[in-house]
């Protein structure tokens, strides 16, 4: 099986974070957030994944190479101009190798247990051309709403709506017949969620949705990201690409210093004596001062917290000081 990964985005919500590193590649729970997504893939049987690439593309491939630490074969596309979701996934389907019927597409910054395989037999059983996964979620004005039918038939894409029609969103993972994708038109900008998808119902297609209430995490803002990384720490959600060891062993850490709360720090951090570091992301080099408490904060590469400050709740510049 072979999947393309969207991870291409500027990430705006996240900066100033992904102003120096995409998204997909922000450290959560000791990793490039995407490693997670990756690690998932071979652990369900994929052998190829080809990551779509634009903003900052050279970086995944810097890190990740032929993929070979992955036990996956990697190809990287990366589009001159970022072509959006339906674009990028058409130019990257050009390094899939030809013959799969299927392809599995998933959004670069979204954390799910959700059963894969499931995902793909219900596509197979029901003669789809797109299978999504969909989830539920208690305020789904933020969201474009996705109803279906009893047996699991897409009725509609909406737009976000002051009063959603549905409680099921679209989680960001598609099933896709090879044929929906070849039908992008080549080079252009097009949106999956709100163009390919549309015009799939438009024209009478079969449109499945799997709803799938395992853990699922968005991590486009910054305290869904600090959240993810929190979450995989505590054990709340497993993955496979998790080491088990949040602190990085070239981190200092005061004996009277406090770092709790699935709190993940990078290499060559330094923790000042008596400071508290809870339920936050601190990225490599960062040097958090003497009787400084950070909490369910997103702390970047290199950054400074003095003596003392009290962070709640930010995402820190890296190199910034504070
Ligand atoms: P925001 O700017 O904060 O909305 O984040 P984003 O840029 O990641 O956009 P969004 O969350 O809507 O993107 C969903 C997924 O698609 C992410 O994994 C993005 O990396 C990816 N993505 C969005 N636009 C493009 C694009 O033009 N090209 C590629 N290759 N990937 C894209």
């Amino acid at each position: 099986m072979q999947a393309i990964l969207l991870v291409g985005g500027q990430g705006t919500r996240l900066r100033p974070l992904t102003l120096t590193t995409p998204k997909p590649m922000l450290p959560v729970a000791g990793v490039p957030f995407v490693t997670h997504q990756l690690a998932r893939l071979a652990a369900a049987g994929f052998d190829h994944v080809v990551l779509a690439t634009s903003y900052r593309a050279e970086v995944f491939a810097a890190h990740f190479g032929a993929g070979q630490n992955l036990g996956l074969r990697l190809s990287y596309v990366t589009e001159a101009e970022p072509l959006g979701t339906g674009g990028a996934i058409r130019n990257a389907a050009a390094a899939l190798h030809p013959g799969d019927e299927l392809v599995v597409v998933q959004n670069g910054d979204v954390l799910s247990g959700h059963d894969l395989a499931a995902q793909v037999a219900r596509h197979r059983a029901t003669g789809a051309v797109a299978t999504l996964h969909l989830v539920t979620v208690e305020d789904p004005r933020a969201y474009g709403c996705v109803p279906t039918d009893e047996a699991g038939r897409v009725l509609a894409f909406h737009e976000k709506m002051p009063e959603p029609v549905s409680d099921q969103i679209n989680a960001g993972c598609y099933v896709l017949d090879r044929a929906v994708i070849d039908a992008i038109p080549a080079g252009a900008v097009v949106s999956v969620e709100r163009e390919t998808f549309p015009s799939l119902l438009a024209a009478g297609a079969v449109v499945t949705g799997v709803v799938d209430d395992s853990y699922w995490l968005d991590v486009g803002t910054p305290a869904a990201y600090v959240q993810a990384s929190v979450d995989i720490v505590t054990g709340v959600v497993e993955s496979p690409a998790y080491t088990g060891v949040p602190v990085d062993p070239s981190a200092v850490v005061d004996p009277s210093a406090s770092v709790v709360g699935g709190t993940a720090l990078g290499a060559g951090v330094v923790v000042g004596a008596g400071a508290v570091v809870a339920a936050s992301v601190v990225q490599r080099g960062v040097r958090i001062g003497a009787g400084a408490v950070v909490t369910r904060s997103a702390i970047g590469a290199g950054a400074v917290v003095g003596d003392g400050r009290v962070v709640t709740d930010a995402a820190i510049a890296d190199s910034a000081t504070v």
